[in-house]
Formats: C-alpha cells, structure tokens, sequence
C-alpha cells in the first residue's frame, strides 16, 4: 500500500520500534498514575489529576494508529514485514486501549468535573473506592502488558505460520491480564481502599516481580545456550529437513523412497566426483603456505596464501576443458579446502570441509578434477573455517574463457576487492593495491575489468572517464548489454561483474569507494590524473539489457518452493552469545536442510528483515532471478550465484536441481556463515560419510 523505499528501509524500522517503545513507556507511567489515583491527598488533587489523565489516556489511544501508520509503511516493503506486527502486535496494544477508551475515560471524565467544596478535604471513602475500580485501573495496565509482549515480539519477530505464535502470545497476554484482575478486584474487597504497599512490603514485592522476570529470561536463555552447542562431531545428515511446499521426498536412509514409492538407493557425496580418468586440458597445484605479505602501501598481512602470491595465481581454463587442481598443503597449521565458487563441479569436487570431503591436513594434499562447463568469471577459496582462512588470503581468480577468447589485442584486469587485516590496521584494497595503481592501455584496446568481491560485505565501485558495458553477472552473460556512464555498481560479498569498454584518448578510472583514493588509473599514455567518481545512481541488474527466453521463468509450475526469511535475534550460536543473523528464526544446526528430488523445478522466495545486506550463495546451482522486490525481471535474464538481498528487499529466486549432492547455501558475510547463517540443500537420496566438528577437524564455514 506505500510505495517501499528500500534505502528509507532501515528509518522505517527505526520508526516504527519507536512507537512501540514509546507506547510502553507512555502507558505504564499512565497506568501508574491511575493505580495511585484513590490515594490523591485530597479530593481537589484527586480532580486535578483525572483532567490530566483525562488528556494522558487520549494521547496515548492515538498511538494505536500511530503504530498501525508505521506498521502499514513496513507492509509497503511485503506482507512478511508486517504481518506479525499487524496480527499479533497491534492487537495486543489496540483492544485493551479500546477498554481504556470505553471503561476508563468516562469515569475520569466525571471525577474531572466533580464538585469539590472544601479544596483541603481528603476524598470521601466512596470517591476512593470508585477511583479504584478496576475499569479505572486496569485496561491502563492490561495495554502495558500488550505493548511490553509486543516490543519483545519486535525483538524475536516469529517467522510463518503465525497461528501458534499468536496464540500463545494471546494466552500469555490473556493469563496475565486475568491474574490482574483479580488482584484488583481484590483491591476494594473491604468498604475500602487496600492501601498502596509502603516500605519493606513495597520493596519485596519489587524484589519479587524483578527476581520472577529474571529467573524467566535466565531459564530461557539457558535453554538457548545448551542447544545452541555443536556436538564435537556431527553429520549434517542428523539435522531436521523441510520438504517446503511440496511433496514429502523420503529423507536419508541407506535406502530412500524414490519417486512414485519405488526404492533408491542412497549415493554418497564421496562417489559424486568429477572424471578420475582422462588426461587434463590445464593442470595447476596451489600450495597453501603462512607467509607474511604486504600490500603496496607496504602495510603488513599475517597472511595465509597459495603459491607465495596475496592474492592467489589467477586460474585460466578454456570452457570444455577438464581442469585438474591440486591442493598441496604447506602451512604450519592450517587444515584447508578448495570451492570453486560459482562453477557448478560435482558434489565431491565442491571443497566444503565436513560435507563434501575432509580437510586437507598440513602435510597432505587433495586433488580435484572436474570440467569448465561455465564460462566467465569465478574464484576459488578455502571452504574450512572460510571467515578466517579468505580474510587471510587463501583465494585467487578463476577465469572460464569462451572458445572464442574475443579480440586478440583484448587487455583484461582481473581485480579482487578485499578487506585485509594488517599492522596498520583494516585495509580495503584491489588486489594487493591499496594505493593507487596505474597502468598504460592504447587508446582505441578493447578492455575487460574481471571484477571479484572477495571482501564479506556489499561495495560499491566506480568506472569514470568511459562509457561502458556489464557484460556479465556472476559469470553469466548479460543480454544485449547497453551503455552505462555514470552510475555504482554495488556488489554484495562473493559477488562478481564484468565490465567492458573501450580505451579513450583519456584517462580511466575504476575505483572501490570503500577506498577511493587506491583504485585503478588507467591511461593511454602513462600520463594524466582523473578523480574517481564517487556520487551517481546504483546500477540495478533486473533492469538491464534485453529479455531473452529461459528454460523457466515466473509463470513455470514449480514443483517445491521454499521462504527463507533472513532477520536478527538475541540468542546463541555454540554456546556464544551473539546479536544473531537468522534463517526463518534460527541458527545453524537449527534451520531445516531443504529437501529436493533431482529433476525439480524450485522456488525460493528470500525476504530480508534483518539490519544488513546478506549474499545468499548456493552452492552447485546457478539461480535465476523472478523478481525482486515484486517486480518482476524486465532486462536480460539474471543468473547469479550469490544473490545479494538487501535489508527491506524479497527476492524470488528459481533453480533447477541438476547436481546431485548436499550442498551448502550460506550467506558470503563469511563471519554470518561461521555465526550460523548457514543452511544445507540436500537431494532425497545423497548422503554424506564426512563428518563436522571440533573432534573432526572439519569446519564447513
Ligand atoms: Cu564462496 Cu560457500 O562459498
Ligand atoms: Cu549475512
């Protein structure tokens, strides 16, 4: 109904967690005021103090279309922003307000406009009893209760369905309200007045509620913490599974139901591999060794690197060809793995530590073989403990070239945006450059920037000086792409662009505004400056180039889908408190495995109500985007691998399974992944013998 800013995202949250909390704060000083209401000194200050909340009880039943106003802006973004703040947490605070409204406010209405003869007089017994009534006193306190429930539903937002939540959310409300009740019917039992508690009595009373409210959150975050903990070993196998919406396939067992009730037998993900024989067409070893590099500032990296290079050798294949890697460990103490990020290779050749083979131990070494069936741009890192190992640098290029490599006199830059840890502290480079590197290009050369983002989060780059192309996403083609100038290009984690132009007679410059003054000048003379361009409009994928047919789009019959939505939470992750980065309200292990049948057609809408962008990368599969944001596809087609979902955005992504095995599908922030970010495709009848944990030395993120 309101049109969604997604950059106002953030605001919009922030406004309507402001009215909730100021609805809490409003109504419990109200409800105070009115529980001390029989105790005013004397009948003229009992008057004077009914005309205020009189004023008090009207402002604060405008807050109910206050938040319903803020709640409807959140709706604007999708139904999944708004649906548990509308069907569970207005209610909570809108129906006792109507009681306030109806029960509370008359009578206060007629104490504000009593007689009151002598202003010194204490009030009469009777006004006493009837300022003390529970419709005076407690709708006032019932909408407290609700507005405290609701904020914390804010903070643990529940995921669909929604119907158990919400009613146990109402029977808590409803429970506690009635116990209330009683307390205050309880109140003018006598001919009198209960007096309010005083001293110790007060005091105890205080202690007792606080100790009670406690003793609740310390037994659940208890509970939390002791299932949040990893076992020392486990399989991913042992974890719950969705078969989302669709049929029930059969699981894991040694034996699986296959379609139709027909009995499969269950593949291990170790007899998933790529050609074991036939000679390779391109033959490569990466030794992984700790060196200590530096960077072109010369700022120092404690650095962890393949064949003595920050960062690793670019990897150049021809599409066909069947590639051949070997992974010779050389680190004192660095148990590692290669992933092929973005190209689709067999189960067994994907290098998830604990899924898909052990890590390779100092010493040892792993070789993987698998065919270039992809073309573009890709790049390959350590999948063991990956928040650590590719912030140190283990990963480097890879490059699929087309049978028709283009123009001969083609000049490419292949160029890693990276965050380093150094002894100067966190630097953003490309490359090893994080000063600014120039380099000489004739005018008239025909160029290509092959664009990595091997840093966790979104950047944003800038091309100035020359109109140019993105010619592919992820390593998929863009079709018919047009002419940009004048715009960022934002890239989520583990994302990638190609970008082609042209060399002009003048200066270029490609810039990572996370560092605008390192970058990349080149010109066609080795001489002249030009400053980067750091303001313009972003470049949006789903509105570029020119459709082109799909083997399935928006309107195919899906036959399984799947909502993930991505949100945050207090809680732990193995037995360590974090502000959490959830998947449908929980962490790794607890987020069901999504079950598929090879063959499927598959549908997953990601919705991102968290406070930060998350490149969602599924492994094994590349992905095509619906729509985004509602709105469908309009340009070329958009295939990606890491689909970066903004805070406020939805996507509907589709795939189709045709690569057997469990794979991951994590978020590319590499440290949510290692915070449990982290979830599992699996086909019905792959198992894996691997096993993860501290006892195994295997550590998937
Ligand atoms: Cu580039 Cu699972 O990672
Ligand atoms: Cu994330």
């Amino acid at each position: 109904m309101f049109e969604p800013s997604i950059e106002l995202y953030d605001d919009q949250v922030n406004n309507d967690f402001t009215v909730a909390i100021l609805q809490l704060i409003f109504w419990a000083v109200l409800a105070r005021r009115l529980y001390r209401l029989p105790f005013s000194k004397t009948a003229h200050k009992l008057r004077r103090s009914s005309r205020r909340l009189v004023v008090g009880v009207v402002v604060g039943a405008l807050l109910v279309p206050a938040r319903l106003f803020t709640i409807l802006v959140m709706g604007g973004y999708g139904p999944q922003f708004a649906a548990d703040r509308l069907w569970i947490g207005l209610p909570l605070v809108a129906v006792p307000t109507i009681f306030a409204l109806v029960l509370t406010l008359p009578r206060l209405r007629r104490f504000a406009v009593a007689e009151v003869a002598d202003r010194q007089a204490p009030p009469t017994p009777e006004q006493r009893l009837r300022a003390a009534a529970p419709a005076v006193t407690l709708p006032a306190r019932a909408v407290t209760i609700g507005a405290l429930i609701a904020f914390a539903r804010l903070i643990f937002a529940p995921t669909p369905p929604l119907f158990i939540p919400a009613l146990l959310t109402f029977a808590v409300a409803g429970g506690w309200i009635l116990v209330l009740g009683r307390r205050h019917r309880a109140r003018t039992a006598g001919a009198d007045v209960r007096p309010m508690p005083r001293g110790g009595a007060r005091t105890r009373r205080n202690l007792v509620g606080t100790v009670t409210v406690l003793a609740l959150i310390a037994v659940y975050a208890a509970w939390d913490w002791q299932t949040s903990k990893l076992p020392d070993s486990y399989s991913m196998m042992d974890h719950a599974m969705t078969y989302g919406d669709g049929p029930e396939v059969s699981g894991h067992g040694h034996l699986a139901a296959g379609a139709g009730g027909a009995k499969v037998p269950s593949v291990s993900v170790a007899d998933l591999t790529g050609p074991r024989t036939g000679v390779p067409d391109k033959r490569f070893t990466l030794t992984a060794t700790d060196a200590r590099m530096k960077l072109s500032s010369s700022a120092e990296v404690d650095a962890v690197v393949f064949n003595g290079q920050l960062p690793g050798p670019e990897l150049r294949v021809r599409e066909g060809d069947l590639v051949e890697v070997t992974l010779v460990n050389r680190t004192r103490d660095v148990p590692t793995t290669l992933h092929w990020h973005g190209v689709d290779v067999p189960n067994a050749e994907d290098g998830v530590a604990g899924v898909t083979q052990d890590a390779v131990a100092p010493g040892k070494s792993h070789t993987y073989r698998w065919i270039a069936g992809q073309t573009g741009t890709y790049w390959y890192h350590s999948h063991q403990q990956s928040s650590v190992q590719v912030r140190r640098g283990l990963f480097g290029p890879l490059v699929i070239e087309k049978a028709d490599p283009g123009p001969a006199n083609l000049k490419e830059f292949t160029l890693a945006a990276h965050v380093w840890d150094t002894d100067k502290g966190e630097i953003s480079s490309l490359d090893s450059y994080d000063t600014l590197r120039r380099e000489t290009v004739p005018a008239g050369t025909p160029v290509r920037i092959r664009l990595v983002n091997s840093d966790n989060f979104l950047k944003t780059f800038t091309l100035a000086g020359v109109p140019f192309k993105v010619t592919a996403l992820d390593g998929n083609d863009v079709n018919a792409p047009t002419e940009l100038s004048k715009v960022k290009l934002p890239l989520g984690g583990g994302g990638r662009y190609d970008l082609e132009f042209v060399m002009p007679a003048g200066p270029v410059r490609f810039a990572d505004l996370a560092a605008p003054d390192a970058g990349l000048l080149i010109t066609p003379d080795g001489k002249g400056e030009l400053a980067p361009l750091l303001e313009a409009p972003d470049f949006d994928p789903t509105r570029y180039g020119s459709p082109r047919p799909t083997p399935f789009g928006p309107g195919s019959d899906f036959d399984r889908s799947f909502q993930l939505i991505l949100d945050n939470k207090p809680g732990f992750f193995d037995g360590t408190p974090y502000y959490l980065w959830t998947v449908n309200g929980s962490v790794f292990p607890h987020i069901p495995m999504l079950m598929v049948r090879e063959g499927e057609l598959v549908k997953v809408t990601v919705v991102n109500r968290s406070f930060l962008e998350h490149p969602l990368h599924l492994h094994g599969h590349r992905v095509l985007v619906l729509s985004r944001n509602g709105k469908p596809v309009t340009g070329s087609p958009v295939w990606l691998d890491t689909v970066t979902v903004v805070d406020g955005e939805t996507y509907e992504l589709a795939f189709k399974a045709d690569n057997p095995g469990v794979w991951m599908d994590h978020c590319h922030n590499l440290e949510h992944a290692a915070m449990g970010m982290t979830i599992h495709l699996a086909y019905e009848n792959v198992h894996t013998p691997y096993l993860a944990g501290r006892a195994t030395g295997n550590v998937p993120e």
